[in-house]
């Protein structure tokens, strides 16, 4: 909606873990490096933790847009399940035939695909987000199926993508055998505040944008960093606000008073300023026209992150 208005070829702030977009914060690089590092050298198990919006999954699709060709990847989301219905997944994101049976001839269809794929030279991946729903059980299923070895290697890699919840989960004495099995795990924090700035300007310079300057001040962009602490989801739906807002007033570049009035709404707290805010011609200047039509498009905006 607002893409030609700034000149965009996209819009630069969707919600979607798009790699794309991947900026290369030194924290999502090292996790990253960190994760191709385990799947090359074949060392088992990775977990990754990070607050909500971080950028988990985010990594995880950059890290699949890159993965060499001799590597076959299932990428597993749905996480309420049993441990019968996990390693069912499994195999019908590998397009493994044998999907029916008993868990044990499941786990036997398994192992022989895994033991193809060690003859063929592939290097199998499996990675599970949203982890932090997975039970104990289940859990453990999972470390069983990272026993599947040779003498020398292991025969699946498998990432786990978790919010913190997960750590706490993974710290209950019966998952001891599961921790132990662990050759590494980060955690993702939010970005620093030159990060945040910079991860701004990058997602402007994906779009086509050369002077991101022209679409954000940088006191915005300071605003910005204030009110999300750095977590990537929410800059970006700072920034989809913004950017609307900026739009509907007709007015360019983005200042504080605008992330203010975007920073108003998130809080959900509309009582006074909802009926002070009225559209702005180009010049800045309030012209006291209605405003119910722009406001349903905001709301619209914030909820869903996605014009
Ligand atoms: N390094 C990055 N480069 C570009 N965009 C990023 C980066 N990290 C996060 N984002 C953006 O932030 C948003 C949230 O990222 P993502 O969905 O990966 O977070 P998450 O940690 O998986 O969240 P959740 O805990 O809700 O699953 C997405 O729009 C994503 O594109
Ligand atoms: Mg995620």
């Amino acid at each position: 909606m607002y893409k030609k208005f700034y000149g965009f070829s996209d819009k630069p702030f969707n919600t979607s873990p798009d790699p794309r977009f991947f900026y290369s914060s030194s924290r999502h690089t090292e996790v990253l490096s960190g994760l191709w590092y385990a799947i090359e050298e074949r060392k088992g198990f990775v977990v990754i933790m990070g607050d909500i919006g971080a950028g988990k999954t985010t990594v995880c699709r950059t890290l699949m847009s890159k993965l060499p060709k001799n590597t076959k990847v299932a990428l597993i989301t749905n996480t309420h399940l049993t441990p019968r219905e996990l390693i069912a997944e499994v195999l019908e994101e590998f397009d493994i035939e044998a999907r029916s049976g008993s868990k044990q001839k499941l786990l036997s269809a398994f192992n022989h695909f895994l033991i193809q794929q060690l003859e063929a030279d592939v290097n199998v991946v499996l990675i599970i987000d949203e982890a932090q729903n997975l039970s104990a059980k289940t859990l453990e299923e999972i470390r069983m199926l990272s026993n599947l070895e040779t003498e020398r290697e292991k025969l699946i890699q498998i990432i786990l993508l978790g919010q913190p919840q997960l750590k706490s989960k993974l710290q209950e004495p019966r998952l001891e055998q599961f921790r132990q099995r662990i050759a590494f795990s980060y955690f993702i924090e939010p970005l620093n505040k030159q990060d945040s700035a910079d991860y701004i300007r990058h997602r402007l310079q994906v779009v086509g944008c050369e002077e991101p300057r022209l679409i954000f001040t940088d006191e915005a962009i300071d605003m910005i960093y204030q009110h999300t602490r750095g977590t990537p989801r929410l800059i970006n739906l700072f920034c989809d606000s913004a950017l609307l807002t900026g739009f509907v007033e007709n007015s360019k570049p983005i200042t504080t008073r605008i992330i203010n009035e975007v920073a108003r709404e998130r809080s959900l707290d509309h009582r006074p300023q909802h009926t002070e805010k009225v559209p702005h011609d180009a010049a800045g200047q309030a012209n006291h026209a209605p405003v119910a039509i722009t406001e349903d498009i905001k709301t619209d905006a914030v909820t869903t992150g996605d014009r």
